[in-house]
C-alpha cells in the first residue's frame, strides 16, 4: 500500500473504535476487547475491569464485541493503529489469533490474554495470560457431583458454554474426567447454551422433553447463568432442583448463591471476575523493568455449597 493509503487505513481503523489517538495526557492506554455481556460474571468482569484503571490512573479502552471474533478482530487491529500500549483480549474462541497478534506483534503491543485461552504454535504472540484451569474447574465440580452420590447411578445432562471457547472445551473435559471415577454416572445429554439463561432455559427443556424429568439425576452447566435458566426450566416443568435434581456449575455470581439459599441449587465453582487488575499490575511492572512476566497467572477455582449460600450473597450482590 501506498503511504497515503496506508495513513488513511490507520485512520480509518482508529475511527471505527470511536476514540482519537493514545498517549496525550500521559497515561498508560490499554484496549480491551470484551467478548460481550453474555453472563452476569461478564458484566461484572467488565464493571471491575473499568475500576481497576480507574485505581491505577490508566485509560482502559473497552470494546465490546458481542460475541464475534470479527468484531474482536477489528478491535485489536483498530487499537493497534491508535498507538495504545497494550492490549488486553478475552478471546471468544481458541483458535484463528495468529495473524492479528503478529500485527501486535510487529507494532510492539503488547497483548494479555483475559480469562480465557487460545490455541497457537507461537506462544511469543502474547506476553501472559491471567486465567483460571478450566479443565480444573470441571474437575472440582466433577469430583463434588460424584462425593454428593455416594456411589449412586446418576443420569447427568451438560449444558455447554460458547462452542470452540478455550473454557467450555476444559470444563467438558475435566468434569467428564472426573465423574469417570464415578460408579454408574454418565453424561447422556451435552449441547451448548452459549453461557445464556436464555439458551441454556431451551435446552433444558429439550433435554426434559428427551429424556423424561424423572430420569434426569443432575445437571451440570458451564455457568452459573446458564444454570439459573436450567433451574426456570425445571420449575416449570413441575421438577424440584436442588433437592430431587442435583445441580452444579461455575462462577459463583450472586444469582446462584441467591438459588442455593433458596434450596434450588447444590453447588459453584469460583472464577473471580477480577482479571483485569492483576493483567494492568504485571503490565505495569514489565513497562518498568522489560522483564517478561509469568505466563500464566492462575486464580483460584474454589467450590462452594448451600452452608455458606446466604453469607455469600449477600457480600457479593452489590460488587458484582
Ligand atoms: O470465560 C469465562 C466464562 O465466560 C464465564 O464462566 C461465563 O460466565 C462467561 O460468559
Amino acid at each position: 500500500m501506498r503511504l497515503a493509503g496506508k495513513l488513511a487505513a490507520v485512520a480509518i481503523a482508529a475511527l471505527v473504535a470511536g476514540c482519537g489517538p493514545a498517549k496525550d495526557d500521559g497515561k498508560t492506554v490499554v484496549g480491551f476487547s470484551q467478548i460481550g455481556s453474555e453472563s452476569g460474571w461478564r458484566a461484572a468482569e467488565t464493571k471491575m475491569a473499568r475500576k481497576a484503571a480507574q485505581d491505577r490512573g490508566v485509560d482502559l479502552r473497552i470494546d465490546d464485541a458481542q460475541q464475534k471474533q470479527e468484531n474482536q478482530i477489528r478491535a485489536v487491529r483498530a487499537f493497534i493503529a491508535q498507538g495504545v500500549d497494550a492490549i488486553f483480549l478475552a478471546p471468544v474462541v481458541a483458535t484463528g489469533w495468529d495473524a492479528v497478534l503478529k500485527e501486535a506483534k510487529a507494532a510492539k503491543v503488547p497483548v494479555v490474554l483475559l480469562d480465557r485461552l487460545i490455541e497457537t504454535p507461537d506462544e511469543s504472540l502474547y506476553l501472559s495470560a491471567v486465567a483460571s484451569d478450566s479443565v480444573e474447574e470441571g474437575r472440582v465440580a466433577g469430583n463434588w457431583l460424584v462425593g454428593a452420590l455416594a456411589g449412586k447411578p446418576c443420569r447427568v445432562v451438560e449444558i455447554q458454554g460458547t462452542v470452540g471457547a478455550s473454557v467450555a472445551t476444559n470444563r467438558k473435559q475435566g468434569f467428564g474426567e472426573a465423574v469417570a471415577k464415578g460408579p454408574g454416572v454418565q453424561i447422556v445429554r451435552s449441547q451448548t447454551g452459549d453461557f445464556t439463561r436464555a439458551k441454556a432455559k431451551e435446552v433444558m427443556e429439550s433435554f426434559i422433553k428427551a429424556e423424561g424429568a424423572a430420569n434426569i439425576c443432575a445437571v451440570y452447566a458451564h455457568n452459573d447463568d446458564m444454570m439459573i435458566g436450567a433451574i426456570q426450566a425445571m420449575k416449570e416443568a413441575g421438577m424440584k432442583p436442588g433437592k430431587d435434581v442435583l445441580t452444579v456449575s461455575i462462577d459463583a455470581v450472586p444469582d446462584i448463591f441467591k438459588a442455593m439459599a433458596d434450596g434450588d441449587a447444590n453447588a459453584t465453582v469460583e472464577l473471580t471476575p477480577d482479571m483485569a487488575g492483576p493483567a494492568l499490575d504485571l503490565l505495569a511492572q514489565y513497562r518498568k523493568d522489560g522483564k517478561a512476566p509469568r505466563k500464566w497467572v492462575q486464580t483460584e477455582s474454589k467450590l462452594y455449597t448451600p452452608e455458606t449460600a446466604a453469607a455469600e450473597y449477600a457480600r457479593r450482590k452489590d460488587m458484582y
